[in-house]
């Protein structure tokens, strides 16, 4: 049966690498027959200037119905007046939420290509290759009360709660064993289990959940040193699991890593591994519009949606060996860009990895 693919394009660079993406699945489609049909909406500060609501109903529908979602990315300076209850991020953690898309998988893998744009000595990061496993639809980010408030004293004070159940901890331990099975073996599980009791209880749930992987070596790390070891030593980790914000937070750090946050795919998926797709990056509004942003973080992202949601392992791989093989010829956008290779705008990007395939 034909799987329903809804394309959010968003905001920023969105629409553009977006667009790019696209002409690799309908290149899919017409030339490899993958049953898909694409249907497009409209999400964060695009829906907002049409509707006023970064997430109107139609969308949600749209999503609720079809069986995987690609989104460009939400957000820009011309939306960061408005209250914070209706900014274009609302549309996106809408969409997590509303989806139940509490399973992250955000892999951080350096291309040997472009080993001379991490920021690490090369000895540091080369074949670096990590799956961050970040629980996406608990912790303080959805967790009430909220809010600011007006003390006694006249003084404002603003507040979070950093909320989770045994079973959201267990569910999203057991996402990130069961990747660790069929990868090196090994789970970080990052909290700050020191000073949160919240994260205590996180602990011991991921121990109780490990004794069902005996294959699976567990190790506990606190957030702030698996900052610094993000940093200093990052090819000991394998597969790190953590809350909404540490793995918000970590896996921006392991992304630079690799040399640039524009080459970094990531899929959110529910108990049934419908998906939603999109690039670690943001909207960049300033190269919105330039044909300068890189595609190739969205396209990727199709890779992992024909892996994950649409059980094609075999067109994830075609499409990931024509990633690389436009990296092998010298193609760079201008994020990944260095001497002796040939500067591509977003449009040629794309266009070449549709050659590629
Ligand atoms: C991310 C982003 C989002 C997040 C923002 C845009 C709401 O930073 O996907 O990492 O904080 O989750
Ligand atoms: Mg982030």
């Amino acid at each position: 049966m034909s799987k329903k693919l809804l394309i959010l394009p968003g905001d920023g660079i969105g629409p553009e690498i977006v667009t790019e993406a696209v002409k690799v699945l309908a290149t899919l489609r017409d030339d490899h027959a993958l049953d898909i049909t694409m249907d497009e909406a409209l999400v964060g500060g695009a829906a907002i200037d049409a509707t006023g609501h970064p997430l109107p109903d139609a969308t949600l529908e749209l999503a609720k119905e079809c069986d995987a979602i690609l989104l460009g990315a939400v957000g820009g300076t011309k939306w960061e007046g408005l209250d914070i209850s209706i900014r274009p991020e609302k549309g996106l953690l809408g969409l997590r939420a509303g989806l139940n898309l509490f399973a992250n998988l955000r892999p951080a893998i350096l291309y040997p290509q472009l080993a001379d744009a991490s920021s690490l000595k090369p000895e540091i990061v080369s074949g670096l290759d990590i799956m961050i496993v970040r629980e996406l639809t608990g912790g303080i980010y959805f967790g009430e009360p909220r809010g600011v408030r007006k003390l006694e004293s006249g003084e404002r004070q603003g507040f979070n709660t950093l909320v989770y159940t045994e079973s959201e901890v267990d569910r999203i331990s057991r996402v990130a064993f069961d990747i660790a099975m069929k990868r090196g073996g090994r789970l970080c599980s990052v909290d700050k289990a020191n000073v949160l009791e919240c994260t205590e209880l996180w602990r011991e749930v991921v121990t109780t959940a490990a004794a069902d992987y005996p294959d699976v070596e567990l190790e506990h790390m606190y957030v702030d040193n698996a900052a610094m070891q993000l940093v200093r030593a990052p090819k000991q980790f394998d597969v790190m699991v953590t809350t909404n914000m540490f793995g918000d937070i970590l896996s921006d750090a392991a992304a630079m890593l690799t040399g640039s946050i524009g080459m970094l795919p990531s899929a959110s998926l529910d108990e049934n591994s419908k998906g939603m797709y999109e690039p670690i990056h943001g909207s960049a509004p300033d190269i919105a519009g330039q044909n300068r942003a890189n595609p190739l973080a969205t396209i990727l992202s199709v890779a992992m949606m024909l892996r994950y949601t649409l059980d094609q392992p075999e067109m994830a791989g075609r499409v990931e060996k024509a990633v690389n093989q436009v990296l092998d010829a010298g193609l760079r956008t201008a994020d990944i860009m260095s001497d002796g290779m040939t500067e591509v705008g977003t449009d040629a990007m794309g266009d070449a990895v549709v050659a590629a395939l």
